[in-house]
């Protein structure tokens, strides 16, 4: 048992170190690897050294080993085939997956023992409800973002949930005070997994991301509960750190919003869709072509890079990378103003501006850049709409009043690329594409980068 601890202790300390080097994209990529490689020792030291009370070894180990490789394959083929605005659904039902194995383990453990004290059926039944909710809001969550299942704004489904939550919590009382009785798990079961359903339901598909990650930790509890099943440090290590890192990571999206978690829970937002007009009020948009796009950034001082999804949506992100050399090469100043929730999952845009090879020291978080506009002379805005809506900074009756934005109206001008005056995340209209400084350049963000580096190469 002595080496089985060291093991432990090695997984453990590497998912620390993982964990910590992931918050640095030079070392995030080792920082990966070093938890992989943590959880692999983990594994292979549980199947080799691993004895149960009666001192025997793990059986059945061709077909655990035939469990492992299939679910290598799987997930290395979903990994490599995976397109970069789809990796939110990824995340999603990966983390589905660790929800259903935290609530087989429940299963497993209920039976693998005579003797089912207070505490061993308490966390059992924590497990197993965890888990389960975490499988099916995951794999609903999944089907939403990747466009399969509609949104259900009905407001009854939410008095519906609390009773079935308050039946659960019976449920749960009845179980513990009876343990023998099998028929107490699977209600429990077949009513988390309900609940688990109706509890992503209603809310709206725009905030489908930070509830990814509210059930990403809990599915790191529902694990924790599993380690201490088994009393295996390594999982309530690694469940421990998946949850507090997925509660931070939820609180965190929520304040980047300027929103509650009750609000996104409840709050109904967004959906994006439909193109809005061409005017407001007496406001038109203006048009501005490629050639002239390509003149105003060439003799700009400064130029200032917003990045969104669209971004992502159109993988432009390596002939943004050639742009922006181009025009540093012309002695050009360009940084990348970056806004924590541009995109669809936390830190999209670095991920995707890493991918092209663009230097970390050029993007800039959203306070600097902002205090940098006043003295930026073009702002291009690729493919982002909701993060540099000014209706956040001063129209309260609006959705996303109170979400800081980029605040591009403070450089002298601004050029907006996107393909149509189609709305953003938030389903609403961005009065930023009606202001005097702004221009439109529409079209396919690739297409159009593609088009002002070819004019810029001639300027
Ligand atoms: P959005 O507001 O979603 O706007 C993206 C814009 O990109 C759209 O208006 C679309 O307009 C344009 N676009 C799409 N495909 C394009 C293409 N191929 N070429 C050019 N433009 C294209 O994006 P954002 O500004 O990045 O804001 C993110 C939103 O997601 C926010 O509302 C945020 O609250 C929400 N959200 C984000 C997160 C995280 S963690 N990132 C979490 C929860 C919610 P056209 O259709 O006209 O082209």
């Amino acid at each position: 048992m002595f080496w089985l601890e060291i093991a432990y202790l090695i997984g453990s300390l590497s998912f620390i170190l993982g964990l910590k080097m992931l918050s640095n994209p030079d070392s995030a990529k080792r920082g990966n690897l070093y938890a992989a490689v943590g959880m692999g020792i983990a594994i292979l030291a549980t199947i080799v050294l691993h004895r149960n009370d009666e001192g025997n070894a793990i059986g059945n180990i061709p077909w655990i080993l035939l469990a492992m490789a299939i679910g290598t394959v799987i997930g290395y083929l979903m990994a490599m085939k995976v397109k970069m605005t789809a990796m939110p659904q990824m995340v999603s039902f990966f983390n589905g997956m660790g929800g259903a194995c935290a609530a087989i383990i429940s299963i497993v453990e209920y039976h693998g023992h005579h003797n089912l004290d207070f505490w061993l059926i308490l966390v059992i039944y924590l497990g197993l409800v965890i888990g389960s909710i975490s499988f099916a809001g995951s794999m609903i969550a999944y089907g939403k973002l990747d466009d399969r299942i509609k949104d259900i704004r009905a407001s009854w489904l939410r008095i519906v949930n609390l009773v079935i939550l308050g039946v659960i919590v019976l449920l749960v009382v009845l179980g513990i005070t009876d343990p023998g009785n099998e028929m107490w798990m699977w209600a429990i079961l077949v009513l988390s997994l309900i609940y688990g359903v109706f509890f992503v339901m209603p809310i709206g598909g725009a905030d489908m991301p930070v509830v990814i990650s509210l059930l990403n930790s809990f599915t790191g509890m529902a694990a924790a509960f599993g380690g201490f099943l088994y009393s295996n440090q390594v999982m309530l290590t690694g469940g421990i750190l998946v949850g507090s890192a997925g509660t931070i990571l939820t609180i965190l999206m929520c304040n980047a919003m300027n929103r509650s978690l009750l609000n996104v829970l409840i709050g109904a937002f967004g959906g994006g869709g439909a193109a809005g007009p061409r005017e407001m009020g007496d406001q038109s948009v203006r048009e501005i072509q490629v050639t002239d796009s390509a003149i105003l950034c060439a003799y700009a001082r400064r130029v200032a890079i917003i990045p969104g999804y669209g971004l992502a949506v159109a993988q432009a992100q390596h002939i943004c990378h050639e742009f922006e050399k181009l025009l540093e090469e012309k002695g050009v100043e360009v940084y990348y103003a970056i806004h924590p929730v541009a995109g669809r999952m936390p830190g999209h845009m670095n991920v995707l501006l890493a991918e092209a090879d663009v230097p970390y020291p050029k993007l800039l978080e959203m306070e600097e850049a902002n205090d940098l506009m006043p003295n930026t002379d073009v702002s291009i805005i690729i493919g982002a709409n909701d993060v540099v809506n000014p209706a956040a900074e001063h129209d309260p009756s609006s959705p996303i009043y109170g979400m800081p934005i980029i605040q591009v109206t403070k450089s002298e001008n601004v050029i907006v690329m996107k393909r149509s005056m189609g709305k953003g995340y938030a389903g609403i209209e961005n009065e930023l594409f009606f202001a005097p400084k702004t221009r439109m350049l529409f079209g396919d963000a690739k297409a159009s980068l593609t088009s002002l580096v070819s004019e810029l190469k001639q300027i």
